[in-house]
């Protein structure tokens, strides 16, 4: 019989669950983005997040498994996201899979957020990468570059120094008086600037960390406040956000260049939010076109956080029958466990 991995994702401010089967096709997925809620604050709020997750959890999972057609007993484990995350976001969703756990009778698996993101591209899709592959990641929460080796290992390349590549793109939002999330409404504006009106600086392309695989976007994020400041409603502001994202994808392509180079990466997989950027796809394309090898995007309603893609980053764990105990507990922090 096909294994089938219910999903839970309560990392943020999106509420989660998804029915995937062993081939990565997704039976059912819901996800109760809180988008609207936190767009009044212009960011997430933590304490809001949790007090939704709850209300929206149980039905989420009722929902899809309902929709999926699939009764409990069929369901080989529960995977669920535990780190990294807001705590008392990852706190929720753990808790409803321990519930859910016990009371199914079920073995549970604890899934990386990162690792999630990167299974986002396979889903719906037969082929998957040889390792190893390149991937990155690049969300609200995270610009993380990694190698993932045999049984879906992942050893962190670079972090990002400051803030992550979507975080950048809120807060140049916020600032541009543009609606939040500010990364969808850049980059349509974007498309329609001229980027090299704005004399804007490169990123790390010189000082001690030019030759590393890091990232930082505070240098671009300040450079552009300065002039929405100086300039006010004057602005011309399509032009600068053309150019605040070019800046953006050509320090990714740089670190991506630089982290191919003298090694035998067989693929790239981009993925994260920020993946649904038009620039990043486009740059993506390009970079592994160059290089004659598959690249693995996510499709753009895979992009965003959600369960699907943690019951997919589920099923090398039970391949190799590696379960969490269930006292297993969440952690914040952005850095994965490497194996
Ligand atoms: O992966 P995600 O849903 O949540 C995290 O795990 O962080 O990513 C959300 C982030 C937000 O910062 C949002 O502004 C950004 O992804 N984003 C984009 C685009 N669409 C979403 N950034 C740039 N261009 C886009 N088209
Ligand atoms: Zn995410």
């Amino acid at each position: 019989m096909t294994r089938l991995i219910l999903g839970i994702e309560t990392s943020c401010d999106d509420t989660s669950a998804a029915v995937v089967d062993e081939n990565f096709r997704v039976l059912a997925v819901r996800t109760v983005s809180q988008t609207s809620v936190h767009a009044l604050f212009g960011g997430v709020i933590p304490e809001i997040a949790a007090r939704n997750h709850i209300a929206w959890i149980f039905p989420t999972i009722d929902k899809v498994i309902g929709e999926s057609g699939v009764a409990p007993k069929d369901i080989s484990a529960i995977a669920v996201t535990n780190y990294p995350g807001l705590l008392g976001s990852l706190l929720v969703g753990v808790g409803a899979a321990k519930g859910l756990a016990i009371g199914w009778h079920k073995p549970l698996i604890a899934v990386n957020h990162l690792e999630a993101h990167i299974h986002s591209p396979f889903l719906g899709r037969s082929e998957r990468p040889k390792p190893p592959y390149l991937s990155l990641v690049v969300s609200g929460g995270h610009t993380t570059l990694m190698a993932v080796g045999e049984g879906s290992a992942v050893t962190v390349l670079a972090e990002t120094m400051d803030d992550a590549a979507g975080e950048a793109y809120d807060k140049i939002a916020k600032v541009a008086k543009l609606p939040y999330p500010g990364g969808p409404a850049i980059d349509e504006l974007a498309q329609t600037g001229d980027p090299t009106r704005y004399d804007l600086p490169y990123l790390m392309r010189s000082g001690k960390y030019k030759d590393t695989l890091a990232f930082s976007f505070s240098g671009i994020k300040s450079a552009v406040k300065r002039i929405l400041d100086t300039e006010g409603d004057t602005v011309a502001l399509a032009d600068l956000m053309a150019g605040f994202q070019s800046r953006i994808v050509e320090l990714i392509e740089r670190r991506l260049t630089a982290a191919w180079e003298g090694d035998t990466y067989t693929a790239l997989v981009v993925a994260g939010g920020v993946a649904a950027n038009s620039a990043v796809r486009k740059m993506a394309q390009e970079f592994t076109g160059k290089r004659g090898v598959p690249l693995y995007l996510p499709e753009l309603k895979y992009c965003q956080d959600n369960g699907a893609m943690v019951a997919a980053a589920a099923f090398p764990k039970l391949d190799r029958g590696e379960f969490s105990p269930l006292d297993f507990d969440v952690t914040a922090t952005s850095r994965p466990q490497t194996k």
